[in-house]
C-alpha cells in the first residue's frame, strides 16, 4: 500500500455491508488463550467462524472441541517468541486479521499488596508481560496488516485503571501503560486499515480472581454495579468480537469499559 500524506483521505473500511462481528474465516491471534478469559474469547471468537490462534506460556487447560484453534506456545514478554507465533500464524493461515492481547500476569501477582511492599523484580516481571507484551504484539502483526491494508488490535486492559483499585499498584500501572499505548499506536496506524482499542473489564470471575479475591469483595462489587450481577468472562466476548469484526473500523483509540456500569469513563 502506497504511503499517504498525513490528512489524505483513506479509503478503507467505509461501512457498507459490515458486520458487527467476526466474519468465518477472520484469522485472530489470542494471547493467554490457555484459561480464564483469554480462553473464554478463543472460544467465542472460533465458534463465530474465525481461525483462532491461541498463545500462551502454559499448555491449554480446555479442548478445541473440533473448532480449529491453534495452541502456540508463547512467551509474550520475549521478541523471539512473538516472531515465533506471527510465523506459525502465518504459515497456517496466510493471514492476521486481528490480534487480542489479553495476556498478562494476573493470577501470578500472588495476592495483593501494599505498593510499598512490591519488589523491584515484581514489578519489572508485570512490566514486561502486561505492558511490553503488547507492545512487542503490536509491533510483530503489524507488517502483515499493514501488508494487508486491514488489521484490529484489542488490548486487554483493566478497570482498576478507572477505579484506583489499591494494593494492585504494579499491575494498575501496566494497564494504564496499556491505555496508552493503545492510544498512541491508534495514531500511527489509522492509515495504514489498521484499529487499535483496548476493553477495561470489570472484576470477572476467573480461577485467577477467585484465587485473588474473597466472595464478600466479589458480591460487595457485583452490588455497586448498574446492572447489579456477578460478571463472567463471556460478558467480554460479544464487545471483542465487534472490535475484531470489520464493522468497527471507524472506532479507534478508545477504551471500553465492559464492567456492568460500575466506572463510567
Ligand atoms: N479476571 C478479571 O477480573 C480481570 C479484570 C480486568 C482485566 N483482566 C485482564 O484480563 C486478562 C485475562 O485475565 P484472567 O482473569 O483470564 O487471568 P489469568 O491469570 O487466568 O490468565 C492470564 C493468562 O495469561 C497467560 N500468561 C501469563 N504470562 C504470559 C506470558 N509471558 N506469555 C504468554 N501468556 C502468558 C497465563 O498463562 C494465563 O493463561 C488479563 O489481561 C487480565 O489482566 C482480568
Amino acid at each position: 500500500m502506497a504511503t499517504r500524506e498525513r490528512g489524505e483521505d483513506v479509503d478503507v473500511d467505509r461501512p457498507s455491508a459490515l458486520h458487527s462481528t467476526v466474519e468465518p474465516g477472520t484469522v485472530v491471534l489470542v494471547t493467554g488463550g490457555a484459561r480464564g478469559i483469554g480462553a473464554s474469547l478463543a472460544r467465542h471468537l472460533a465458534a463465530e467462524g474465525a481461525a483462532v490462534v491461541a498463545a500462551d506460556v502454559v499448555d491449554a487447560e480446555w479442548d478445541a472441541d473440533g473448532l480449529g484453534v491453534t495452541h502456540v506456545r508463547t512467551d509474550v514478554s520475549d521478541e523471539a517468541s512473538w516472531r515465533h507465533l506471527v510465523t506459525t500464524a502465518l504459515d497456517r493461515h496466510g493471514r492476521i486479521d486481528a490480534l487480542v492481547n489479553n495476556a498478562a500476569v494476573y493470577q501470578g501477582l500472588g495476592a495483593k499488596r501494599a505498593f510499598t511492599d512490591i519488589s523491584v523484580e515484581e514489578w519489572d516481571r508485570v512490566m514486561a508481560v502486561n505492558t511490553r507484551g503488547v507492545w512487542l504484539g503490536m509491533r510483530a502483526v503489524h507488517p502483515a496488516m499493514k501488508r494487508q491494508g486491514h488489521g484490529r488490535v484489542v488490548n486487554i486492559a483493566s478497570s482498576t485503571v478507572h477505579m484506583g483499585v489499591p494494593y494492585f499498584a504494579h499491575y494498575t500501572a501496566s494497564k494504564g501503560a496499556v491505555i496508552a499505548l493503545t492510544r498512541s499506536v491508534a495514531r500511527e496506524v489509522g492509515q495504514d486499515g489498521i484499529t487499535v482499542n483496548a476493553i477495561a473489564p470489570g472484576i470477572v470471575e476467573t480461577e485467577a480472581t477467585l484465587a485473588l479475591n474473597d466472595d464478600a469483595y466479589l458480591a460487595a462489587a457485583a452490588g455497586r454495579r448498574a446492572v447489579p450481577r456477578r460478571m463472567e468472562p463471556t460478558d467480554l466476548c460479544p464487545a471483542v468480537s465487534f472490535l475484531c469484526s470489520r464493522g468497527s473500523g471507524f472506532i479507534t483509540g478508545q477504551t471500553l469499559i465492559v464492567d456492568g456500569g460500575m466506572a463510567f469513563s
